[in-house]
């Protein structure tokens, strides 16, 4: 049988299988209670909540609803995050890990309710989620899981079984998680947004945000007016909080395949090297199943069809996969001690408020964020909040990683301004570039026409210097995750201002 090849094209299982949506832009003078920035789940998921509290809203996207991470992610629901439980007991102590642990089971709970309360078809499901093993020297890091997951009252067991086409050693399973269809879900609630005072608004993009009575929020369709601002653009694009330099972001590659056996109805992640995480989800033409890893820093990989080759090959090799249907990307940003930060931008602020660095596990977080940020805007105590505190000091749990990942930025700053660069001719149809005319770097990309289509290739957030995304035709930037298009046009913060077009002499 012929090896099942990736589409040569990226498309998201996701978008493919929901509803477009055409929200209007920002015009007019607008003041409403809270501007909510971003509309990913996370996003969606706070101002549903404020609203709902009694606030009014404007949920503000710089494209579509739901286009970004949130429309390419594998949307697994659930506390069970790789391992997670044993390290946050070491560094954090075991209250935090039940905290932890307590707010994600919670967020599960209230994705289902709403879904239910707002009667969106979101096909979610409860089913298993395993953290797995196939080694006998990972066997250790399970068992410690499930003990730290049962000491703080997670619904862990140890076992030996799984619905996996292969015999596996060992899994952490959580049991009562849920698989369901995130930009459905996300479409479902933003419907209950608008109204009565309160706004949805799409392809505007926020450019600043001035704190004051009211906080005034820019944006390339003009202003807004907020007495608060939720920050849930995955990365804050405003430097308050230097977020870009607490956190560092993962590029991670998705497969969507059907296979030529049943698919497993399990949730799986593996526990050590290489990454493989995989899910099904019910589709026309038969169960889809998302396999994905192959993660690497954004901006920082030339081998992306190697990287798609690998997925195929498990996928092929070991699940049984006879087409390979759907190929996307995306990526997440990754806090230096393992805890997202939720909560007041600044120590003593109570107009800005963020929600950021969900490590790859955004589907539950977006939803803890949302009830924190709820409790928070209106002056009540959640039992969560502290450990989530943007403003936290826990410098033992996150020092090494600070150093290493600020390194690394400060490397490229340096030595992708001195990297020899292609000819401009060399550059072929369908390919991009980093090119040098002796006194700039240029993002050069070769249309498959002919036609070339140059801009600065200084990332426009700090002035790293962009990579080009083979996979994607896009412009990354490895320094702290902005994504741009062919023409420059910002895709992903934290950038706000499009690289600079320049003309050619
Ligand atoms: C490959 C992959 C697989 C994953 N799988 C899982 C999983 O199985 N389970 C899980 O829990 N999590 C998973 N995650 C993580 C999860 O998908 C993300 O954490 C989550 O989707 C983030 O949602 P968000 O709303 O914060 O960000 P996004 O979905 O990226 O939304 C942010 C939005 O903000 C908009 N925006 C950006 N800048 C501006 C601006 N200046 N003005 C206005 N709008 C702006 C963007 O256009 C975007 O729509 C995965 C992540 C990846 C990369
Ligand atoms: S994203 Fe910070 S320099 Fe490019």
């Amino acid at each position: 049988m012929a090896a099942p090849s990736v589409p040569e094209e990226p498309r998201s299982f996701w978008i493919d299988t929901s509803d477009t949506t055409a929200y209007p832009s920002l015009s007019g003078g607008v003041s409403v209670d809270v501007a909510v920035l971003g509309g990913g789940i996370t996003g969606v998921a706070v101002a549903a909540h404020l609203k709902r509290a009694g606030m009014t809203v404007a949920l503000v996207e710089a494209r579509r609803l739901c286009h970004g991470t949130t429309g390419h992610t594998t949307g697994k629901l659930s506390s069970l995050h790789g391992l997670v439980y044993d390290t946050l007991t070491s560094s954090f102590g075991e209250e935090s890990a039940r905290a932890y642990g307590e707010a994600n089971e919670a967020a599960i709970e209230r994705v289902a309710a709403l879904g239910e309360e707002y009667g969106i078809d979101c096909d979610l499901e409860r089913v298993p989620n395993y953290t797995y093993t196939e080694s006998e020297e990972e066997v250790g890091q399970i068992e410690a899981e499930v003990e730290a997951a049962k000491r703080i009252g997670l619904p862990a067991t140890y076992t030996e079984e799984s619905d996996l086409p292969y015999p596996i050693r060992a899994a952490v399973r959580f049991d009562g998680q849920a698989r369901f269809h995130p930009r459905k879900w996300c479409l479902g609630v933003a419907r209950f947004i608008e109204g009565d005072g309160s706004h949805v608004f799409e392809e505007t993009r926020a450019q600043s945000v001035e704190d004051g009575r009211p906080c005034r929020v820019q944006t390339d369709r003009g202003e807004l007016e907020a007495d608060r601002v939720v920050v849930a653009t995955l990365l804050p694009f405003t430097d308050r909080g230097f977020f870009f330099a607490r956190t560092h972001p993962e590029h991670e590659h998705v497969i969507g395949v059907r296979l030529d056996g049943p698919a497993p109805r399990g949730m799986y992640i593996t526990a050590g090297s290489p990454t493989r995480s995989i899910r099904s989800h019910p589709a026309s033409g038969g169960d889809v199943v998302l396999v994905s890893g192959e993660s690497h820093k954004t901006g920082q990989a030339q081998d992306y069809e190697q990287r798609y080759g690998n997925l195929e090959r498990f996928a092929r090799e070991r699940l049984g996969a006879g087409s390979v249907d759907y190929r996307f990307s995306a990526q997440d940003f990754y806090p230096a001690d393992q805890v997202p930060y939720i909560g007041r931008m600044r120590r003593g602020s109570d107009r800005l408020y963020v929600a950021t660095g969900f490590k790859a596990w955004g589907m539950s977080h977006a939803v803890v964020a949302a009830m924190i940020l709820e409790d928070q805007l209106q002056g009540r105590e959640n039992p969560w909040s502290e450990l989530y505190d943007p403003n936290r000091l826990k410098p033992m749990a996150s020092a090494s990683s600070f150093i290493k990942e600020n390194v690394n930025v400060a490397r490229r700053l340096v030595a992708d301004r001195l990297t020899k660069r292609e000819d401009l001719a060399d550059v072929g149809p369908g390919k991009g570039a980093v090119v040098s005319d002796g006194r700039r770097q240029l993002a050069a990309y070769r249309d498959e026409q002919g036609q070339l289509h140059t801009v600065s290739a200084r990332c426009t957030h700090l002035g790293c210097i962009v990579s080009w995304n083979d996979a994607d035709a896009t412009w990354d930037c490895p320094c702290h995750g902005s994504r741009f298009g062919v023409d420059g046009e910002v895709l992903e913060g934290p950038a706000v201002e499009a690289l600079e077009q320049v003309e050619r002499s």
